[in-house]
């Protein structure tokens, strides 16, 4: 599934298309970009990069019920039940990229689980980084920072995804959200890795 060739890549985002709305498709295809672009500055294959992030957002549409019956179909962690759409569509949104898209590329796969969690320094390859960060800066994204968070990540990869993580964590925290406790081992992780 790596070497994917553009008439896959076209099947692959009509795929996508019929699944998600239209601005959510437009995100996908920005998120595709701007992975690509990130791939060339970290040395990362392209087409690989391209996929996750076309993919990546596949299943957030589906409903509740879908999602659950998925962690029973998986065997997931029951654990997970607790949580909605914003954590399942990664988490869980991977296993139907995998049966319905036939994505079977366990470095897609798992770009696509943490990609809205993030995870340690150890457990965040090359590829989950370029997502995770692709996801966060595509060119539609206008939030404040995003220019710093863009030249950051330019800059390094890593720091890209420490800024991310802190600043997810610090708006959560400041609207009062309940934080996946994967996060926050993230950011303690990551701020521990880098302060050394
Ligand atoms: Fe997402
Ligand atoms: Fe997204």
């Amino acid at each position: 599934m790596v070497a994917v060739d553009q008439k896959e890549l076209a099947a692959l985002k009509e795929a996508v298309r019929t699944h998600l709305s239209e601005h959510r498709y437009e995100h996908c295809l920005r998120v595709s970009d701007y992975a690509v672009k990130l791939a060339k500055q970290n040395g990362l294959d392209e087409k690989q990069a391209a996929v996750a992030g076309l993919v990546h957002d596949y299943a957030k549409e589906r409903t509740a019920a879908e999602f659950l019956a998925k962690i029973d179909e998986k065997h997931l962690p029951t654990s997970l039940k607790k949580w909605g759409n914003p954590i399942w569509h990664g988490v869980v949104g991977a296993e139907f990229v995998h049966d319905e898209l036939k994505i079977d590329d366990p470095a897609i796969l798992e770009a696509i689980r943490l990609h809205t969690t993030g995870a340690g320094h150890h457990d965040m390859t090359t590829l989950d980084k370029v997502v995770f960060m692709a996801d966060y800066l595509e060119t539609g994204r206008h939030f404040p920072g995003v220019e710093e968070a863009r030249r950051i990540t330019d800059e390094s990869l890593n720091q890209g995804v420490f800024y991310q993580l802190a600043h997810t964590l610090s708006y959560l925290a400041g609207k009062e959200h309940v934080i996946y406790p994967k996060t926050f081992d993230a950011y303690n992780d990551w701020a521990e890795y880098l302060s050394k």
